[in-house]
């Protein structure tokens, strides 16, 4: 199975200029869907991972089945507002605009291995967001994992040291 074949193109989505690369026909269909998460998993299974981050939202959509097939943990990145207790936040750029992103104080303990999921790595913004968060709480960012990377944003550039795993390049 080609996964390609499920990622659609939206040109100037949601501004004039972007290329958007829409997963949601991926995950439209149960075995394409299934395809991606599986890969994520096995990808972890030899990290000793303790927990999953899936910054919001299209990150809950992979991370959530992928922490199910771990049996561990999964801890929401939010944008702000949304998490009900003390939160740590940082702010960042995205391809199309600003961001602030939080994390739940109490959700990792010093020396947890974690890994983040999430659909997209672009300018790697989001991601380095998520990385700073989790490791403002003292967790060890193990493994990060991406169904697509957009190469010529570069957001890899972002990630040097960490152990970064994708399914698709454009
Ligand atoms: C998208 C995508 C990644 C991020 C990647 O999320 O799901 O999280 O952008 O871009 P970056 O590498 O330049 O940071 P978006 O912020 O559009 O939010 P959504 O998941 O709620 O649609
Ligand atoms: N998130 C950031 N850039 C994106 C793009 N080009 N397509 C889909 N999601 C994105």
């Amino acid at each position: 199975m080609n996964l390609k074949d499920y990622v659609a193109l939206v040109e100037d989505f949601p501004k004039e200029g972007i290329k958007f690369r829409d997963i949601t026909p991926l995950m439209n269909n149960g075995e394409a869907f299934r395809a991606a998460t599986d890969k994520i998993v096995k990808y972890a299974e030899e990290k000793k991972i303790d927990l999953v981050v899936g910054p919001e939202a299209r990150g809950f959509i992979f991370g959530c089945p992928v922490s199910y097939a771990l049996g561990v943990g999964f801890i929401p990145v939010r944008k702000p507002g949304k998490l009900p207790r003390e939160v740590v936040e940082y702010d960042y750029d995205l391809e199309y605009g600003r961001n602030v992103l939080c994390i739940h104080k109490d959700s990792i303990k010093p020396g947890q291995r974690v890994l983040i999921v999430d659909d997209l790595l672009a300018t790697g913004g989001t991601v380095e967001a998520t990385v700073k968060l989790i490791e403002e709480l003292g967790g060890k960012v193990a493994g990060l994992a991406f169904l697509i990377e957009l190469k010529e944003l570069e957001g890899r550039k972002k990630l040097d040291g960490y152990d970064v795993f994708t399914l698709m390049d454009y």
